[in-house]
Protein backbone atom coordinates (compact mmCIF):
# COMPACT_ATOMS: atom_id res chain seq x y z
CA UNK A 1 0.00 0.00 0.00
CA UNK A 2 2.91 2.46 1.23
CA UNK A 3 4.54 1.65 -2.05
CA UNK A 4 1.59 2.66 -3.98
CA UNK A 5 1.76 5.89 -2.54
CA UNK A 6 4.84 6.44 -2.68
CA UNK A 7 5.23 5.55 -6.82
CA UNK A 8 2.48 7.59 -7.06
CA UNK A 9 3.94 10.44 -5.39
CA UNK A 10 6.97 9.41 -7.51
CA UNK A 11 5.00 9.43 -11.19
CA UNK A 12 3.35 12.83 -10.08
CA UNK A 13 6.39 14.72 -9.36
CA UNK A 14 8.53 13.31 -12.94
CA UNK A 15 5.07 14.22 -14.43
CA UNK A 16 5.99 18.06 -13.05
CA UNK A 17 9.53 18.18 -13.73
CA UNK A 18 9.20 17.10 -17.21
CA UNK A 19 6.74 19.90 -17.92
CA UNK A 20 9.50 22.08 -15.97
CA UNK A 21 12.23 20.74 -18.08
CA UNK A 22 10.02 21.15 -21.15
CA UNK A 23 9.03 24.93 -20.69
CA UNK A 24 12.70 25.61 -19.85
CA UNK A 25 13.58 24.12 -23.43
CA UNK A 26 10.90 26.36 -24.68
CA UNK A 27 11.68 29.31 -23.47
CA UNK A 28 15.71 28.79 -23.84
CA UNK A 29 14.91 28.09 -27.71
CA UNK A 30 12.86 31.44 -27.66
CA UNK A 31 15.31 33.45 -26.47
CA UNK A 32 18.20 31.55 -28.62
CA UNK A 33 16.61 33.24 -31.87
CA UNK A 34 17.86 36.17 -30.47
CA UNK A 35 21.19 35.54 -29.65
CA UNK A 36 24.33 34.69 -31.71
CA UNK A 37 26.25 31.77 -31.73
CA UNK A 38 29.04 31.23 -29.13
CA UNK A 39 31.31 29.28 -28.47
CA UNK A 40 32.25 26.21 -25.52
CA UNK A 41 31.65 23.08 -24.52
CA UNK A 42 27.94 22.45 -23.04
CA UNK A 43 26.47 19.78 -21.24
CA UNK A 44 22.83 18.84 -21.75
CA UNK A 45 22.32 17.23 -18.90
CA UNK A 46 22.50 19.56 -16.68
CA UNK A 47 19.23 21.57 -17.16
CA UNK A 48 19.74 24.98 -16.76
CA UNK A 49 18.79 27.99 -18.93
CA UNK A 50 22.29 28.52 -19.66
CA UNK A 51 23.37 25.07 -20.88
CA UNK A 52 20.34 24.61 -22.94
CA UNK A 53 21.18 27.90 -24.67
CA UNK A 54 24.56 26.90 -25.38
CA UNK A 55 23.49 22.98 -26.54
CA UNK A 56 21.01 25.45 -28.94
CA UNK A 57 23.97 27.38 -30.55
CA UNK A 58 26.17 24.70 -30.42
CA UNK A 59 24.01 22.63 -32.78
CA UNK A 60 22.20 25.56 -34.71
CA UNK A 61 25.84 27.99 -34.53
CA UNK A 62 26.60 27.37 -37.97
CA UNK A 63 22.92 27.40 -39.49
CA UNK A 64 22.24 30.28 -41.37
CA UNK A 65 19.54 32.98 -39.92
CA UNK A 66 16.06 32.50 -40.91
CA UNK A 67 15.19 34.68 -44.10
CA UNK A 68 13.41 34.57 -46.55
CA UNK A 69 15.17 33.54 -49.48
CA UNK A 70 15.98 30.03 -47.40
CA UNK A 71 13.32 28.61 -49.42
CA UNK A 72 14.78 29.46 -52.63
CA UNK A 73 18.39 28.45 -51.78
CA UNK A 74 17.56 25.63 -49.72
CA UNK A 75 17.12 22.63 -52.12
CA UNK A 76 19.49 23.31 -54.91
CA UNK A 77 22.41 22.40 -53.00
CA UNK A 78 21.47 19.31 -51.73
CA UNK A 79 20.02 17.84 -54.71
CA UNK A 80 20.24 14.18 -55.04
CA UNK A 81 22.27 13.26 -58.32
CA UNK A 82 20.83 9.49 -58.66
CA UNK A 83 22.30 9.55 -61.88
CA UNK A 84 26.07 9.68 -60.81
CA UNK A 85 25.57 7.42 -58.02
CA UNK A 86 24.52 5.03 -59.85
CA UNK A 87 26.25 5.07 -62.66
CA UNK A 88 28.95 5.04 -60.48
CA UNK A 89 28.59 1.78 -58.36
CA UNK A 90 27.67 -0.27 -61.74
CA UNK A 91 30.82 0.60 -62.79
CA UNK A 92 32.54 -0.69 -60.13
CA UNK A 93 30.39 -3.65 -60.92
CA UNK A 94 27.52 -5.46 -58.87
CA UNK A 95 28.82 -6.71 -55.48
CA UNK A 96 26.05 -9.19 -53.85
CA UNK A 97 23.55 -7.77 -56.06
CA UNK A 98 21.84 -11.08 -57.42
CA UNK A 99 19.75 -10.57 -60.73
CA UNK A 100 16.87 -13.02 -60.54
CA UNK A 101 14.77 -15.05 -62.74
CA UNK A 102 10.89 -14.00 -62.54
CA UNK A 103 10.43 -18.19 -62.86
CA UNK A 104 12.61 -18.10 -59.28
CA UNK A 105 10.61 -15.81 -58.26
CA UNK A 106 7.47 -17.43 -58.62
CA UNK A 107 8.53 -20.70 -57.01
CA UNK A 108 9.27 -18.52 -54.13
CA UNK A 109 6.03 -17.10 -53.63
CA UNK A 110 3.78 -19.80 -55.24
CA UNK A 111 2.55 -17.82 -58.12
CA UNK A 112 2.29 -14.88 -56.11
CA UNK A 113 0.05 -16.19 -53.82
CA UNK A 114 -2.64 -14.41 -51.89
CA UNK A 115 -1.50 -16.67 -48.95
CA UNK A 116 2.21 -14.95 -49.19
CA UNK A 117 1.06 -11.54 -49.73
CA UNK A 118 1.93 -9.93 -46.45
CA UNK A 119 1.08 -6.61 -47.30
CA UNK A 120 1.14 -3.15 -49.51
CA UNK A 121 3.97 -0.96 -49.60
CA UNK A 122 4.96 2.45 -51.86
CA UNK A 123 7.09 0.07 -54.40
CA UNK A 124 3.16 -2.65 -54.76
CA UNK A 125 2.28 -5.80 -52.86
CA UNK A 126 4.86 -7.47 -50.58
CA UNK A 127 5.10 -11.32 -50.68
CA UNK A 128 7.11 -13.73 -48.75
CA UNK A 129 9.44 -15.98 -50.44
CA UNK A 130 10.94 -18.97 -49.70
CA UNK A 131 14.66 -19.23 -51.49
CA UNK A 132 16.41 -22.00 -50.99
CA UNK A 133 15.21 -22.24 -47.22
CA UNK A 134 16.03 -18.64 -47.14
CA UNK A 135 13.05 -16.37 -46.36
CA UNK A 136 12.80 -13.42 -48.00
CA UNK A 137 10.90 -10.18 -48.32
CA UNK A 138 9.44 -9.94 -51.99
CA UNK A 139 8.27 -6.39 -53.46
CA UNK A 140 6.84 -6.43 -56.95
CA UNK A 141 6.10 -3.04 -58.95
CA UNK A 142 4.07 -3.30 -62.36
CA UNK A 143 5.63 -0.81 -64.96
CA UNK A 144 7.16 -0.76 -68.43
CA UNK A 145 11.21 -2.09 -68.39
CA UNK A 146 13.43 0.62 -67.49
CA UNK A 147 17.01 0.49 -67.25
CA UNK A 148 17.36 2.97 -64.70
CA UNK A 149 15.66 0.17 -62.75
CA UNK A 150 18.44 -2.43 -62.67
CA UNK A 151 20.96 0.66 -62.25
CA UNK A 152 19.12 1.57 -59.28
CA UNK A 153 18.64 -1.65 -57.63
CA UNK A 154 22.40 -2.38 -58.19
CA UNK A 155 23.30 0.72 -56.59
CA UNK A 156 20.69 0.14 -53.72
CA UNK A 157 21.85 -3.12 -52.99
CA UNK A 158 25.68 -2.13 -52.71
CA UNK A 159 24.71 -0.13 -49.44
CA UNK A 160 25.65 -2.07 -46.78
CA UNK A 161 24.91 -1.41 -42.70
CA UNK A 162 24.28 -3.36 -39.85
CA UNK A 163 20.78 -0.63 -39.20
CA UNK A 164 19.57 -1.46 -42.72
CA UNK A 165 17.51 -4.04 -44.25
CA UNK A 166 19.61 -5.47 -47.32
CA UNK A 167 18.27 -5.73 -50.55
CA UNK A 168 19.66 -9.15 -52.15
CA UNK A 169 18.65 -8.61 -55.39
CA UNK A 170 16.19 -7.48 -58.28
CA UNK A 171 14.84 -9.39 -61.61
CA UNK A 172 12.76 -7.21 -64.31
CA UNK A 173 10.61 -9.27 -66.54
CA UNK A 174 7.55 -8.91 -68.66
CA UNK A 175 5.95 -5.86 -67.02
CA UNK A 176 7.18 -6.72 -63.58
CA UNK A 177 10.10 -4.54 -61.46
CA UNK A 178 10.57 -6.67 -58.56
CA UNK A 179 13.16 -6.33 -55.59
CA UNK A 180 14.00 -8.94 -52.84
CA UNK A 181 15.33 -8.26 -49.56
CA UNK A 182 16.60 -9.93 -46.50
CA UNK A 183 13.51 -11.08 -43.79
CA UNK A 184 13.69 -9.24 -40.65
CA UNK A 185 11.74 -11.82 -38.14
CA UNK A 186 10.54 -9.54 -35.43
CA UNK A 187 9.01 -6.94 -37.95
CA UNK A 188 8.19 -3.58 -38.39
CA UNK A 189 8.25 -1.16 -35.07
CA UNK A 190 4.04 -0.68 -35.42
CA UNK A 191 3.29 -3.94 -34.05
CA UNK A 192 5.31 -3.69 -31.06
CA UNK A 193 4.41 0.29 -30.27
CA UNK A 194 0.55 0.74 -31.26
CA UNK A 195 -1.62 -0.94 -29.17
CA UNK A 196 -3.66 -2.14 -31.71
CA UNK A 197 -6.24 -4.06 -29.17
CA UNK A 198 -5.72 -7.18 -31.14
CA UNK A 199 -2.56 -8.81 -29.41
CA UNK A 200 -1.11 -6.97 -26.37
CA UNK A 201 2.39 -5.20 -28.25
CA UNK A 202 5.52 -6.37 -26.93
CA UNK A 203 6.43 -4.46 -23.69
CA UNK A 204 9.27 -2.12 -24.47
CA UNK A 205 11.10 -0.86 -22.42
CA UNK A 206 12.55 2.71 -22.02
CA UNK A 207 16.38 1.85 -22.66
CA UNK A 208 15.12 -0.72 -25.55
CA UNK A 209 13.37 2.34 -27.44
CA UNK A 210 16.90 4.10 -26.98
CA UNK A 211 18.99 1.86 -28.47
CA UNK A 212 16.27 0.86 -31.48
CA UNK A 213 15.65 4.55 -32.13
CA UNK A 214 19.69 4.77 -31.75
CA UNK A 215 20.01 1.89 -34.85
CA UNK A 216 17.23 3.46 -36.70
CA UNK A 217 19.69 6.94 -36.17
CA UNK A 218 22.62 5.06 -37.24
CA UNK A 219 20.77 3.50 -40.06
CA UNK A 220 19.55 6.83 -41.39
CA UNK A 221 23.11 8.76 -40.40
CA UNK A 222 24.77 5.91 -42.61
CA UNK A 223 22.25 6.56 -45.80
CA UNK A 224 23.13 10.55 -45.45
CA UNK A 225 26.46 10.28 -45.38
CA UNK A 226 26.82 8.12 -48.35
CA UNK A 227 28.49 10.68 -51.47
CA UNK A 228 25.72 11.90 -52.60
CA UNK A 229 23.88 11.56 -49.42
CA UNK A 230 21.07 9.46 -50.07
CA UNK A 231 17.40 10.76 -48.95
CA UNK A 232 15.41 8.25 -47.62
CA UNK A 233 12.06 10.92 -48.12
CA UNK A 234 9.67 7.96 -46.49
CA UNK A 235 10.62 7.12 -43.16
CA UNK A 236 8.14 6.09 -40.85
CA UNK A 237 7.74 3.84 -37.52
CA UNK A 238 6.56 1.40 -40.12
CA UNK A 239 9.65 1.51 -41.83
CA UNK A 240 11.66 0.91 -38.98
CA UNK A 241 12.17 -3.37 -38.63
CA UNK A 242 13.40 -5.26 -35.79
CA UNK A 243 15.38 -8.74 -35.87
CA UNK A 244 15.20 -10.95 -33.13
CA UNK A 245 17.38 -9.30 -30.78
CA UNK A 246 15.66 -5.85 -31.38
CA UNK A 247 18.09 -4.81 -33.77
CA UNK A 248 16.63 -1.52 -35.71
CA UNK A 249 16.83 -1.54 -39.33
CA UNK A 250 15.81 1.07 -41.79
CA UNK A 251 13.62 -0.21 -44.63
CA UNK A 252 12.88 1.04 -47.92
CA UNK A 253 15.58 3.30 -48.50
CA UNK A 254 16.30 4.84 -51.83
CA UNK A 255 12.71 3.17 -53.02
CA UNK A 256 10.93 6.46 -53.46
CA UNK A 257 14.01 7.92 -55.51
CA UNK A 258 13.79 4.65 -57.73
CA UNK A 259 10.12 5.26 -57.93
CA UNK A 260 10.96 8.85 -59.18
CA UNK A 261 13.01 7.32 -61.66
CA UNK A 262 10.70 4.84 -62.87
CA UNK A 263 7.45 6.06 -62.97
CA UNK A 264 6.26 9.06 -65.65
CA UNK A 265 4.57 10.66 -62.83
CA UNK A 266 6.68 10.14 -59.91
CA UNK A 267 5.44 8.03 -57.23
CA UNK A 268 1.77 8.57 -56.18
CA UNK A 269 1.66 10.59 -52.61
CA UNK A 270 -1.30 8.39 -51.46
CA UNK A 271 -4.69 10.57 -49.70
CA UNK A 272 -3.64 9.65 -46.79
CA UNK A 273 -1.89 12.36 -44.57
CA UNK A 274 1.68 11.48 -43.84
CA UNK A 275 2.23 12.95 -40.71
CA UNK A 276 5.82 12.13 -41.08
CA UNK A 277 6.21 14.05 -44.06
CA UNK A 278 7.60 17.33 -43.33
CA UNK A 279 5.54 20.11 -43.29
CA UNK A 280 8.06 22.46 -45.10
CA UNK A 281 8.47 20.36 -48.19
CA UNK A 282 5.51 21.88 -49.82
CA UNK A 283 7.17 25.41 -49.61
CA UNK A 284 10.84 24.02 -50.45
CA UNK A 285 9.65 21.76 -53.68
CA UNK A 286 11.98 18.69 -52.42
CA UNK A 287 12.77 16.37 -49.55
CA UNK A 288 16.12 17.07 -48.21
CA UNK A 289 18.19 15.33 -45.08
CA UNK A 290 16.12 18.01 -43.31
CA UNK A 291 12.90 16.37 -43.57
CA UNK A 292 14.48 12.94 -42.83
CA UNK A 293 15.33 14.70 -39.77
CA UNK A 294 11.88 15.49 -39.17
CA UNK A 295 10.07 12.01 -40.08
CA UNK A 296 12.78 10.76 -37.22
CA UNK A 297 11.63 13.18 -34.82
CA UNK A 298 7.89 11.76 -35.55
CA UNK A 299 9.57 8.36 -34.97
CA UNK A 300 10.86 9.37 -31.68
CA UNK A 301 7.85 10.76 -30.37
CA UNK A 302 6.16 7.72 -30.84
CA UNK A 303 8.42 5.86 -28.97
CA UNK A 304 7.97 8.02 -26.55
CA UNK A 305 4.19 8.17 -26.75
CA UNK A 306 3.67 4.20 -27.85
CA UNK A 307 0.94 5.78 -30.19
CA UNK A 308 0.32 6.21 -33.56
CA UNK A 309 0.50 9.94 -34.09
CA UNK A 310 -1.46 10.39 -37.35
CA UNK A 311 -4.29 12.23 -35.84
CA UNK A 312 -2.60 14.63 -33.37
CA UNK A 313 0.07 16.10 -35.55
CA UNK A 314 -0.99 16.93 -39.15
CA UNK A 315 -1.33 20.44 -38.32
CA UNK A 316 2.21 21.00 -37.41
CA UNK A 317 3.67 24.06 -39.02
CA UNK A 318 5.53 26.06 -36.78
CA UNK A 319 7.56 25.54 -33.44
CA UNK A 320 4.63 27.18 -31.75
CA UNK A 321 2.13 24.38 -33.38
CA UNK A 322 4.93 21.89 -31.59
CA UNK A 323 5.00 23.49 -28.65
CA UNK A 324 1.61 23.55 -27.88
CA UNK A 325 1.11 19.94 -29.19
CA UNK A 326 3.27 18.66 -26.32
CA UNK A 327 1.73 21.00 -24.01
CA UNK A 328 -1.42 19.50 -24.21
CA UNK A 329 -0.15 16.31 -24.28
CA UNK A 330 1.85 16.67 -20.86
CA UNK A 331 -1.19 18.94 -19.14
CA UNK A 332 -3.49 15.70 -20.39
CA UNK A 333 -0.97 13.43 -19.02
CA UNK A 334 -0.69 11.51 -22.19
CA UNK A 335 2.58 12.33 -23.58
CA UNK A 336 4.78 9.24 -22.36
CA UNK A 337 3.90 5.93 -22.77
CA UNK A 338 1.97 4.63 -19.47
CA UNK A 339 3.71 1.41 -19.88
CA UNK A 340 6.93 2.60 -19.40
CA UNK A 341 6.07 3.69 -16.15
CA UNK A 342 9.05 2.55 -13.48
CA UNK A 343 11.37 1.86 -16.90
CA UNK A 344 13.24 5.57 -17.38
CA UNK A 345 15.20 8.14 -15.49
CA UNK A 346 13.31 11.74 -15.76
CA UNK A 347 16.78 13.32 -16.85
CA UNK A 348 16.30 10.42 -19.49
CA UNK A 349 13.00 11.33 -20.80
CA UNK A 350 13.36 14.49 -20.63
CA UNK A 351 16.19 14.44 -23.25
CA UNK A 352 14.68 12.33 -25.41
CA UNK A 353 11.69 14.92 -25.32
CA UNK A 354 14.05 17.62 -26.35
CA UNK A 355 15.96 16.00 -28.91
CA UNK A 356 12.34 15.29 -30.72
CA UNK A 357 11.98 18.77 -30.69
CA UNK A 358 15.30 19.18 -31.62
CA UNK A 359 14.53 17.19 -34.64
CA UNK A 360 11.33 18.91 -35.47
CA UNK A 361 11.68 22.40 -35.23
CA UNK A 362 11.17 25.02 -38.15
CA UNK A 363 12.97 26.08 -39.93
CA UNK A 364 14.27 22.78 -41.06
CA UNK A 365 17.98 24.64 -41.32
CA UNK A 366 17.68 24.79 -37.50
CA UNK A 367 17.09 20.54 -36.67
CA UNK A 368 20.42 18.89 -36.19
CA UNK A 369 21.71 16.73 -38.69
CA UNK A 370 21.60 12.94 -38.53
CA UNK A 371 25.23 12.97 -37.17
CA UNK A 372 24.07 14.83 -34.17
CA UNK A 373 21.58 12.77 -33.34
CA UNK A 374 23.44 10.10 -33.25
CA UNK A 375 25.70 11.36 -30.78
CA UNK A 376 22.99 12.76 -28.77
CA UNK A 377 20.82 9.07 -28.37
CA UNK A 378 24.24 7.76 -27.83
CA UNK A 379 24.83 9.97 -24.37
CA UNK A 380 21.95 9.56 -23.73
CA UNK A 381 21.46 5.81 -23.79
CA UNK A 382 25.16 5.88 -22.09
CA UNK A 383 23.44 7.55 -19.30
CA UNK A 384 20.47 5.37 -18.60
CA UNK A 385 22.39 2.34 -18.61
CA UNK A 386 24.81 3.53 -16.15
CA UNK A 387 22.06 5.18 -14.07
CA UNK A 388 19.57 1.86 -14.38
CA UNK A 389 22.79 -0.93 -14.15
CA UNK A 390 24.10 0.84 -10.97
CA UNK A 391 20.66 1.09 -9.17
CA UNK A 392 19.73 -1.96 -10.74
CA UNK A 393 16.09 -1.87 -12.60
CA UNK A 394 13.50 -2.50 -10.02
CA UNK A 395 14.90 0.08 -7.95
CA UNK A 396 14.83 3.19 -11.09
CA UNK A 397 11.92 4.80 -9.49
CA UNK A 398 13.42 5.15 -5.78
CA UNK A 399 16.51 6.32 -7.33
CA UNK A 400 14.07 9.50 -9.13
CA UNK A 401 12.27 10.36 -5.60
CA UNK A 402 15.00 10.67 -4.06
CA UNK A 403 16.51 12.73 -7.03
CA UNK A 404 13.50 14.87 -7.11
CA UNK A 405 13.56 15.46 -3.30
CA UNK A 406 17.63 16.52 -3.55
CA UNK A 407 16.57 18.69 -6.27
CA UNK A 408 13.86 20.22 -4.06
C1 LIG B 1 10.36 -11.29 -31.35
O1 LIG B 1 11.51 -12.02 -30.98
C2 LIG B 1 11.40 -12.76 -29.80
C3 LIG B 1 12.72 -13.43 -29.55
O2 LIG B 1 13.73 -12.51 -29.38
C4 LIG B 1 10.26 -13.75 -29.90
O3 LIG B 1 10.11 -14.40 -28.67
C5 LIG B 1 8.99 -13.02 -30.25
O4 LIG B 1 7.96 -13.94 -30.46
C6 LIG B 1 9.15 -12.19 -31.48
N1 LIG B 1 7.95 -11.40 -31.68
C7 LIG B 1 7.40 -11.22 -32.88
C8 LIG B 1 6.18 -10.37 -32.93
O5 LIG B 1 7.86 -11.70 -33.88
C1 LIG C 1 21.15 -12.19 -31.46
O1 LIG C 1 21.90 -12.31 -30.26
C2 LIG C 1 22.49 -13.59 -30.06
C3 LIG C 1 23.13 -13.60 -28.70
O2 LIG C 1 23.88 -12.45 -28.47
C4 LIG C 1 23.48 -13.86 -31.20
O3 LIG C 1 24.05 -15.13 -31.03
C5 LIG C 1 22.75 -13.78 -32.54
O4 LIG C 1 23.66 -13.94 -33.59
C6 LIG C 1 22.04 -12.44 -32.67
N1 LIG C 1 21.25 -12.44 -33.88
C7 LIG C 1 21.39 -11.52 -34.82
C8 LIG C 1 20.52 -11.65 -36.01
O5 LIG C 1 22.19 -10.60 -34.74
C1 LIG D 1 12.37 26.97 -33.43
O1 LIG D 1 13.14 26.34 -32.39
C2 LIG D 1 14.50 26.15 -32.71
C3 LIG D 1 15.16 25.40 -31.57
O2 LIG D 1 14.56 24.21 -31.33
C4 LIG D 1 15.17 27.48 -32.96
O3 LIG D 1 16.50 27.30 -33.30
C5 LIG D 1 14.44 28.20 -34.08
O4 LIG D 1 15.00 29.47 -34.28
C6 LIG D 1 12.96 28.33 -33.78
N1 LIG D 1 12.29 28.86 -34.93
C7 LIG D 1 11.61 30.00 -34.92
C8 LIG D 1 10.98 30.42 -36.21
O5 LIG D 1 11.49 30.67 -33.91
Amino acid sequence: MIVIIICGAAGALVFVAVIVGFIWFYKSCKNFSKRNSETGSSDPSALSKASLQQTCSNHCGSCYSFRVDIFTNYGSNIAVEWNKGAGLSSSAGPQGARQFRLEELEQATKQFADSNLIGFGSFGPVYKGWIRDNVVVIKRHQGAPREEFNAGAIYLSEIRHRNLVTLLGYCQERGSQILVYECIPNGSMCNHLYDTGREAPTRLEFKQRLSIALGAARGLCHLHSLIPPLIHKNFKTANVLVDENFTAKVADAGITMLLEKIEEAGPSQGSRINVFRDPEVEALGSLTEMSDVYSFGVFLMELITGRDEAVHIDYLRSNDSLIQLVQSQLSSNELVDRRLAGSFTMDGIKDVIKLTLKCMCFPGKRRLNMNMIVEELERINEKEMELTTVTGEGTSKITLGSELFASK
